[in-house]
């Protein structure tokens, strides 16, 4: 590869991070495990204090493993370099603690992941960080809520829940016109359906538990920093606060991301071809995936998006709640949890989940949140219709 003809990102992904030459031929890093790390003289260990982040110092900073997985990531998101957390919430929650101090205001998206708000509105307030949560749909609006203090400004698209794509562009140039860093949960697209920092974005944030990891059994996230400050800012709060991946998970991760790119083709696949089979069902109001036209910011998600996961909501038409938990519990392929991106098909009911205080949100029927694994399409249309029959509407 060459600046003339860069790596896609299928080839970034098979590639990235794996150095046989450094690991007697093996493919893929092995799992260092690693606590304190022997220096052969005490002028090796005091030179290693000028440059404390590059090279292997201390277990908690990550070892080899870690290494070759950010580099992955850093790979395919671009920017200067990426931080490995022991799950998406402590990324997330690194993100906010390391660059946010008392005084500061913070603008976070009113559709923000339940936890992310809590983060926000019970612990960073209790800081002395002024929080304001704002519509994410505001776009360009975004502009007059900067005052003299605000620092950040927290996008996530689309949204939890109720899946609003917001106009990153629009945002993101308000805020460099301000000198105010924008920060992305990125998790829903990963780098590969949203190059988060082409669009503006400073910092993106991702559950690597989900896509990049792919199969339900690890628990990590990553921060990826476009700038090189901001990036030794956070590794230095990371390793004061003792935020640190496990190697096992940054291993599994590295490993998952392999097959990210036909895994997401094809939960893209079914996942559309299943909820375009819902928007005909007599039971279903409205179907909200940003890949179909009337979804809250398709037009965005057409403009800056190039592919769509297989993770949207459902409004049904108004029923029991009882006729709802009867349907969830009837499926015998949609498992009811929490944690999406793995390789199996998921359900939730997210009736009354729904937080708001800058906007509104309230569908007239019951909602659900489905995740399209990788099981066959039609196998899990026909599980859906016959739990759908037991709602008896229409
Ligand atoms: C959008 C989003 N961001 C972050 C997280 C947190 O990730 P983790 O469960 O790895 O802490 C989640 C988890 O569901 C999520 O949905």
């Amino acid at each position: 590869m060459t600046d003339n003809n860069p790596a896609k990102p299928d080839t970034l992904l098979t590639h990235a991070g794996s150095h046989p030459d450094q690991n007697h031929g093996a493919v893929n890093p092995p799992v260092y495990r690693v606590s304190t790390v022997v220096f052969p003289t005490v002028a090796a260990m005091k030179e290693g204090e000028k440059h404390p982040f590059d090279h292997m110092r201390y277990g908690r900073q990550g070892t080899p493993t870690t290494f070759a997985f950010e580099e992955a990531v850093t790979a395919l998101d671009g920017g200067f370099g990426a931080l490995a957390t022991c799950s998406g919430q402590a990324a997330i929650a690194t993100t906010l603690g390391g660059l946010l101090t008392s005084g500061d205001h913070a603008l976070i998206s009113d559709s923000v992941y339940h936890p992310t708000r809590r983060l926000c509105s019970e612990h960073l307030a209790r800081c002395g960080v002024e929080i304001e949560y704002y519509d994410p749909l505001i776009g360009a609006g975004i502009e007059a809520l900067i005052k003299p203090n605000t620092k950040l400004i927290y996008i996530e698209s689309p949204g939890s829940l109720s899946f609003e794509i917001q106009d990153v562009p629009a945002i993101a140039k308000a805020a460099g016109a301000r000198g105010v860093l924008v920060v992305m949960d990125n998790t829903w697209a990963t780098g590969l359906f949203f190059d988060a920092f082409k669009h503006g974005v400073d910092i993106s944030v991702q559950a690597a538990t989900k896509f990049l990891s792919g199969h339900s059994d690890a628990m990590l996230g990553v921060i990826s920093c476009k700038s090189q400050e901001v990036w030794t800012r956070l590794k230095n709060y990371m390793s004061y606060a003792g935020i640190a991946a496990g190697s096992e998970e940054v291993y599994l991760s590295l490993r998952g991301m392999r097959t990210l790119a036909v895994r997401l083709r094809q939960h893209q696949e079914s996942g559309l071809k299943v909820a375009r089979w819902l928007q005909e069902r007599p039971e279903v109001a409205r179907v909200i995936h940003p890949a179909l036209p009337g979804s809250p910011g398709h037009e965005i998600w057409k403009r800056d998006f190039t592919g769509a996961c297989g993770l949207f909501a459902v409004e049904l038409k108004p029923c029991p709640q009882e006729a709802v938990h009867a349907m969830i519990d009837s499926l015998a392929y949609f498992g009811l949890g929490f944690s999406w991106g793995g390789f199996e098909s998921l359900i939730l009911p997210t009736t009354g989940a729904i937080h708001r205080s800058a906007t509104q949100w309230r569908p007239d029927g019951p909602t659900l949140r489905l995740h399209i694994g990788l099981e066959n399409a039609d196998d899990l249309i026909a599980d859906l219709a016959q739990g759908l029959e037991r709602l008896a509407i229409g």
